[in-house]
């Protein structure tokens, strides 16, 4: 296409480089600007986006009523993961943007992850393998990094929705039990529906996967850590403010808890200090969805609702309904 035409055609901005299938969708359609390979200010997001028609937008970047008034042409906000907590759904309301999510094509990438901090935990995979590459290791022992067992043991699923579900699936390959705590009452093969109080009470592994909401900020906090069994273990891959940072490290020092798996914390990309400290503490930076088969579907399906919203259609993966969408 000449420059000329080029710029003629509606402008997408994609705020990170994402697997080139979804760029090569949405530049099929308009003229599209990538925003570069780090982490850009809320500044830098806004000069790329004010003229664009869609954002295909990351987590990181937070989408309030400010951002949608300063961007009048945008009608779609796509955001490249499936928790929407950056987003104002009331906003994009009001301002007639449609917001849009990507469930389901990461869920099994998330729940291995899951299940990998699980396991890393138990069995103390990053203590040992940090003293192997220290130099330490001097031979097999049998009383070397005793972890715990994940077979005959409960786990206690916090949310069963999409990912709570395989992660359940997963728990019953390794033959333990699962409990889980959900707001609605569901029916789950192989799992018991419990209290959230007596979930935290009976489970040896406590893994969290509801989004983060009011409802849900700090909901792992003193008090309910100190429900949890001795030495127990707990696995976050959902959100960090869902888990009081400065309490669980306490919990962990203290000995109260065995060990904790995180991929996510309170003010990412910073880690607390006393958790950086913990040696029964494996973290991870936020890769629950990094595979390259989630990471392109998950691209992919953003660039898909754009096409949709500019083509004049609803989006299919829709979190708000605005009553009077921007044309
Ligand atoms: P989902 O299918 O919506 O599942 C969340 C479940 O949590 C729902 O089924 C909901 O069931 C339950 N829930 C909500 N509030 C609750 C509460 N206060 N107490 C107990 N249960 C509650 O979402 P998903 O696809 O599984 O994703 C879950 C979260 O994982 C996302 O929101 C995101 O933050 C996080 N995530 C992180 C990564 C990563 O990279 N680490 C990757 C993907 C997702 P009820 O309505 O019955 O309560
Ligand atoms: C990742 O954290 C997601 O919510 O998709
Ligand atoms: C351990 O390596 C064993 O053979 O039990």
């Amino acid at each position: 296409m000449s420059s000329a035409g080029e710029a003629s055609r509606p402008k997408v901005h994609v705020s990170r480089p994402v697997p080139e299938p979804a760029i090569d969708r949405l530049r099929s359609i308009a003229q599209v600007t990538v925003g570069p390979d780090r982490l850009a200010s809320a500044q830098e997001l806004l000069a790329a986006t004010k003229d664009a028609v869609a954002l295909l937008a990351m987590l990181t970047d937070r989408i309030d009523d400010g951002f949608l008034a300063a961007c009048p042409r945008l009608r779609i906000v796509a955001n490249c993961a499936v928790g929407f907590d950056n987003l104002d759904l009331a906003a994009g309301e009001r301002q007639g943007v449609w917001l849009t999510n990507t469930p389901n094509v990461l869920t099994e990438a998330t729940a291995d992850l899951a299940f990998a901090l699980l396991l890393a935990a138990a069995r103390r995979i990053g203590e040992a393998e940090r003293c192997l590459r220290e130099g330490h290791y001097q031979g097999w022992g049998p009383l070397l990094f005793l972890g715990a067992d994940l077979h005959e043991r409960t786990l206690g699923i916090v949310g069963m929705g999409r990912i709570g579900s395989a992660v359940a699936q997963r728990a019953a390959g390794f033959g333990m039990n699962v409990l889980f705590c959900s707001r609605t009452p569901k029916t789950v093969a192989g799992a018991t529906q419990v209290s959230f109080d007596a979930l935290l009470a009976q489970s040896d592994f406590v893994s969290i996967h509801v989004p983060l909401n009011r409802e849900t900020r700090h909901l792992i906090n003193a008090a309910a850590l100190a429900k949890m069994k001795k030495g127990a273990i707990l696995v976050n891959t959902a959100r960090g403010p869902i888990v009081d940072e400065g309490a669980l490290a306490a919990a962990l020092r203290e000995g109260r808890l065995g060990g904790a798996g995180l991929d996510v914390y309170e003010e990412e990309p910073r880690v607390h200090p006393h958790l950086l400290a913990a040696p029964n503490a494996v973290l991870l930076p936020h890769i629950g969805s990094a595979t390259a088969k989630a990471r392109t579907a998950m691209a992919t399906a953003c660039a898909d609702d754009i096409c949709r919203v500019l083509g004049g259609e609803p989006p299919q993966n829709a979190l708000n309904h605005p009553s009077r969408p921007r044309l």
